[in-house]
């Protein structure tokens, strides 16, 4: 069905998409190549929210030689009219004769409705080359849409011995510089960055994306602070930059959610009781159309979030140095009895960044659905 120029091109649609990774949101980031035989006649990627979709830059850079080519897309066409009009009816107005997609969109307005559109008018459709590599580009919007939950990345630095602050609470820095880029880059790309009210108020960070060497432009992703009982300052730095700021809490006191709001924040009430119920408040971050989540937080929230299951990515960065055991781990678990109840991870990309390691790992459990 798919030779090996339809895998290259695909493959460069898939290379151009990334060029919209950090400000599509809650868009998908998706590339799109035009081709007549071997010949590429035009491409383009998704551009910021509201802009076209990476069929139009595409179909708009190729004029008339899109009639009779071949459009090699990373994901389905959409055919309902958002805030740009269906790129299907695009595509049949121009004339190709040919859609490759690497995956069906899961949007539930989409979702093959696309395909069958292009079809009806005649246009020859093959869907699923490169498929896991155009679902893993944008896990975000794939779990949004199948799960009602973002995606969730967790950031952990931590020195060889997996500790990630000292006994009284210092953290700044364990890692190196090369590594604190590199999560400039991961929070630049996320839709979110989650932390829980400790690490606001030990650290007071701020949680933005300070990525200048990616030369693109980028959104300032929404912070998220995990604060039950309302303790966040309305002079916390965060709240001074750019981006918006969610708090979210089990508390109905009005005086310190005013006082947050006056200050910038919105304050978004959970279910929980004492402790916010952290399944809640990921449902509440994809009824705003967070994609993915990236978490920066210390051992209370990490170790909730990954008992309950609710990580899908740790990225880890460990220094060359050995803390201790006064120092603190990554996770708070209740005390395991047998090695058979420990979290079983799967290694998916290991690597150095300047003088650290960086691991990425996934719990076994994580569908492969969700991406
Ligand atoms: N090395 C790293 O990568 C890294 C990254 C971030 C932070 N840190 C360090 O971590 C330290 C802070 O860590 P921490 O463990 O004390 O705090 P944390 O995980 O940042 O925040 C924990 C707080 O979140 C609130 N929370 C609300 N709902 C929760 C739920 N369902 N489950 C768990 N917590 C919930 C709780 O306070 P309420 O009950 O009041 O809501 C809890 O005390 C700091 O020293 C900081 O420097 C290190």
């Amino acid at each position: 069905m798919f030779d090996a120029l339809d895998t290259e091109l695909m493959a460069r649609a898939l290379r151009l998409a990334r060029n919209g990774l950090y400000n599509t949101d809650p868009n998908p980031a998706v590339g799109c190549v035009l081709a007549q035989g071997a010949e590429i006649v035009a491409e383009g990627w998704t551009e910021p929210a509201g802009g076209p979709h990476a069929e139009k830059v595409a179909l708009a850079a190729a004029e008339r030689r899109a009639a009779g080519a071949t459009a090699y897309v990373s994901l389905e066409p959409c055919c309902h009219v958002g805030r740009t009009g269906p790129c299907t009816e695009a595509l049949i107005g121009a004339r190709v004769s040919r859609v490759v997609c690497a995956a069906l969109d899961p949007n539930p307005l989409v979702r093959g409705q696309g395909v069958e559109r292009l079809r009806a008018a005649g246009i020859a459709v093959e869907v699923g080359l490169l498929e896991s590599a155009a679902r893993e580009l944008n896990c975000g919007f794939f779990s949004r849409m199948s799960r009602g939950r973002p995606w969730v990345r967790s950031k952990i630095a931590a020195s060889l011995d997996g500790r990630t602050a000292l006994a009284n609470g210092s953290s700044q820095w364990i890692t190196s510089a090369a590594a604190r880029a590199d999560v400039h880059r991961w929070r630049a790309r996320s839709s979110a960055i989650l932390t829980g009210i400790d690490t606001v108020l030990a650290d007071d960070p701020s949680l933005n994306a300070r990525a200048e060497d990616l030369q693109l432009p980028v959104d300032q992703p929404v912070r998220v602070v995990i604060d039950s009982r309302l303790r966040f300052p309305a002079t916390a730095r965060m709240l001074r930059l750019e981006g918006a700021v969610i708090v979210f809490t089990t508390r109905e006191d009005t005086g310190a959610r005013q006082a947050l709001m006056a200050a910038g924040a919105t304050v978004e009430h959970v279910a929980g009781g004492d402790r916010c119920d952290l399944r809640s408040v990921l449902a509440r971050l994809a009824e705003l159309q967070i994609n993915d989540i990236w978490v920066e937080a210390g051992k209370a929230l990490n170790g909730a979030l990954l008992g309950e299951g609710l990580i899908d990515e740790l990225v880890l960065y460990l220094a060359p140095k050995v803390l201790g055991d006064a120092a603190r781990g990554m996770f708070a678990l209740g005390v395991l009895d047998s090695l058979d109840a420990a979290i079983e991870l799967e290694l998916d990309d290991v690597r150095q960044v300047g003088p650290d390691l960086r691991i990425i790992a996934r719990p076994s459990t994580v569908s492969g659905a969700a991406r």
